[in-house]
C-alpha cells in the first residue's frame, strides 16, 4: 500500500471511532488554521470564542497567536505531516486562509481525509487566480462587470490602447497579491503599467474604470447556497486620500454606509449566487468562502472582482461581528450542511462597530524591513485588541516585526466614530522603529454618519 493511502485509512479509522476531543473526556471541536497574518489570526480569534471549540493549531501562525493557541512545527504546504497531523490531533474543522494555500489545491488535500473543511477546491479558486476565467464566468453568470478585453501579453495589449483610448484600468491575470492592478488614467500610464511587472510578465486584461464606491461582501459558499456575511470597506492604497500604490489594504471598517447590513445578502444573492450556480453547473462544486469586491456606480453595484477566501483585512473587522457558534457554522460548511444549518441557526451581525488600522513596517508595500521589536502591546486601551498580521518571537521573549502588515489594531465601538477613536488610540500606544499607518481609515465614512 502506498504511503498515503495508508495514511488515509488510518484517517478513517480514527473518524470511525470519532474521539470527539483531543483528549479523553474534552468534548468539543478541534481546529487547525492555516496561515500566518492578520486573517488567520482574527479566524483563530473568532474560533477561540467558542464555546464548542477545544483545541485551535496553526501553522506557520505567528507570535500574537502563539499566545492563544499551539503552532505546529511543519509548513501548512507540507501534505504529509498536514495528514499526519490531522490524524495525531483528531482535527474535527480546517479552514484555509490564504490565497496562496487555496490555489495551490490544500483545500483537496484536506478534503481527502474526511474531516469539515472550508477552504475553496484549486479548480474552484480559479475565480481568484485567474482574472480572465472570473470576468468569463460573470458573462456567463450573467453579473454585471467592468467591460473587458483579455490579452496574451503585454504587446498584444499595447496594441489594443489606440482602440480603447482614454482611462482603462490594466489588470495581470494571474495571482498578484493586489499589487497587479494599474488605474492608468491616460493611454500614458497604460503603456507604462504594460511595461512594468508583474502585468508585463504575463497574460493581461484591459477594462473599463468604472467610478463609484467600493465595498466588500464575504459570503460562505456551500454548493449553490450562499449565506453572506458582514460587509465592510477596505483601504488599499498606502496613503492617506487613497494616494500611492496599491498593498495588501491597510485599514478596514465595518459596518458601512455603502453596503449596509441588511443589504448584504439580497446583493450576495444577486451577484455571488449566480457564480456558484454557474460553478455547479460546470461540474464545480463550491465550498468555502467567495469574496467579492465591490463598486456602487451611478448604474448600480458592478463585480470589480472575486477572491477565494475571507479578506485581508475584512476578516479582522467582520469575523467579529458574527453571532452564535461561528465555529458550527463552519463545521456545517465544511460538510456540505450549510443550507440545513442556517435554516435552524440563522446568521447574525452585532450592532458593534470594529476599525482596523494596520500598523506596517518601513518599506512596505515595497520589501519590508523587519527585525524591530514592538513594544506597547500590553498597554491597549479598552476596546482595542491587536490582530497580529507578521510578527514573530525573539530568542529574548520579545515581539518582533517578521513583514510588512505587522499589527492590525482592531477597535470596537457602539458605533464606527467610536470604534475608530479607540483603533487610533491604540496604534499610538504600539511602537516600534518605522511604524507607519494611514490616519483616515473610516474617517470619510466616520464625518458623513
Ligand atoms: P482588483 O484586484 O481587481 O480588485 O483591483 C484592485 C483595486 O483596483 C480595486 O479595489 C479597485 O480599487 C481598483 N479597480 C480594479 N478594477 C477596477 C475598475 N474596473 N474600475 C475602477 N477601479 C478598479
Ligand atoms: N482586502 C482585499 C483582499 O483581501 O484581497
Amino acid at each position: 500500500m502506498l504511503r498515503g493511502e495508508r495514511v488515509h485509512q488510518k484517517i478513517w479509522e480514527h473518524r470511525r471511532q470519532r474521539s470527539p476531543g483531543r483528549s479523553p473526556g474534552a468534548p468539543g471541536l478541534n481546529c487547525l488554521v492555516l496561515g500566518g497574518g492578520g486573517r488567520e489570526y482574527a479566524i483563530a480569534w473568532r474560533l477561540a470564542n467558542c464555546a464548542s471549540v477545544t483545541t485551535i493549531d496553526i501553522t506557520p501562525g505567528n507570535a500574537g497567536m502563539s499566545l492563544f493557541t499551539r503552532l505546529v512545527d511543519f509548513r501548512p504546504d507540507d501534505v504529509g505531516r498536514l495528514e499526519e497531523h490531522i490524524v495525531a490531533s483528531h482535527i474535527d474543522l480546517a479552514v484555509v486562509g490564504t490565497d496562496e494555500l487555496i490555489a495551490a489545491g490544500i483545500g483537496d488535500v484536506l478534503r481527502r481525509s474526511g474531516i469539515a473543511v472550508v477552504g475553496a477546491s484549486r479548480e474552484a479558486s480559479r475565480v481568484e487566480w485567474s482574472k480572465r476565467y472570473a470576468k468569463e464566468l460573470m458573462d456567463e453568470a450573467g453579473v454585471p462587470t467592468a467591460r473587458w478585453e483579455a490579452f496574451a501579453d503585454a504587446a498584444a495589449a499595447r496594441e489594443a490602447l489606440d482602440r480603447w483610448g482614454g482611462p482603462v484600468v490594466v489588470k495581470a491575470d494571474g495571482l498578484a497579491l493586489g499589487k497587479g492592478v494599474v488605474v492608468a488614467r491616460s493611454a500614458d500610464d497604460a503603456r507604462e503599467a504594460l511595461g512594468s511587472p508583474p502585468i508585463s510578465g504575463g497574460p493581461v486584461l484591459l477594462e473599463e474604470l468604472l467610478e463609484g464606491d467600493e465595498a466588500s461582501l464575504q459570503a460562505l459558499v456551500d454548493g449553490e447556497t450562499v449565506v453572506a456575511l458582514p460587509p465592510a470597506r477596505d483601504h488599499k492604497r498606502v496613503g492617506d486620500g487613497d494616494t500611492g500604490p496599491n498593498t495588501g489594504g491597510m485599514g478596514a471598517f465595518s459596518p458601512t454606509a455603502v453596503l449596509p447590513d441588511h443589504e448584504a445578502q439580497p446583493v450576495a444573492d444577486a451577484l455571488i449566487a449566480p457564480i456558484a450556480r454557474t460553478l455547479r453547473k460546470r461540474g464545480v462544486d463550491y465550498r468555502g468562502v467567495l469574496y467579492a469586491g465591490l463598486i456602487r456606480t451611478d448604474r448600480g453595484w458592478r463585480v470589480l472582482e472575486y477572491n477565494a477566501r475571507f479578506g485581508d483585512p475584512e476578516a479582522e473587522v467582520t469575523l467579529p461581528r458574527i453571532e452564535g457558534d461561528f465555529a458550527r457554522l463552519l463545521v456545517a460548511l465544511g460538510e456540505g450542511k450549510l443550507a440545513a444549518y442556517v435554516a435552524e441557526n440563522p446568521v447574525r451581525f452585532s450592532d458593534r462597530a470594529f476599525v482596523d488600522v494596520v500598523l506596517c513596517a518601513e518599506n512596505y508595500p515595497g520589501t519590508p524591513k523587519t527585525g524591530m521589536r514592538i513594544d506597547g502591546l500590553d498597554r491597549l486601551p479598552e476596546g482595542v485588541f491587536s490582530f497580529h498580521g507578521a510578527t514573530r518571537r525573539d530568542p529574548t521573549g520579545g515581539t518582533v516585526v517578521s513583514g510588512g502588515r505587522a499589527i492590525h489594531i482592531v477597535g470596537t465601538g457602539a458605533n464606527l466614530s467610536e470604534a475608530r477613536d479607540r483603533a487610533y488610540l491604540g496604534a499610538e500606544r504600539v511602537s516600534f522603529e518605522g511604524k507607519f499607518y494611514r490616519s483616515d481609515i473610516a474617517r470619510q465614512e466616520v464625518a458623513v454618519a
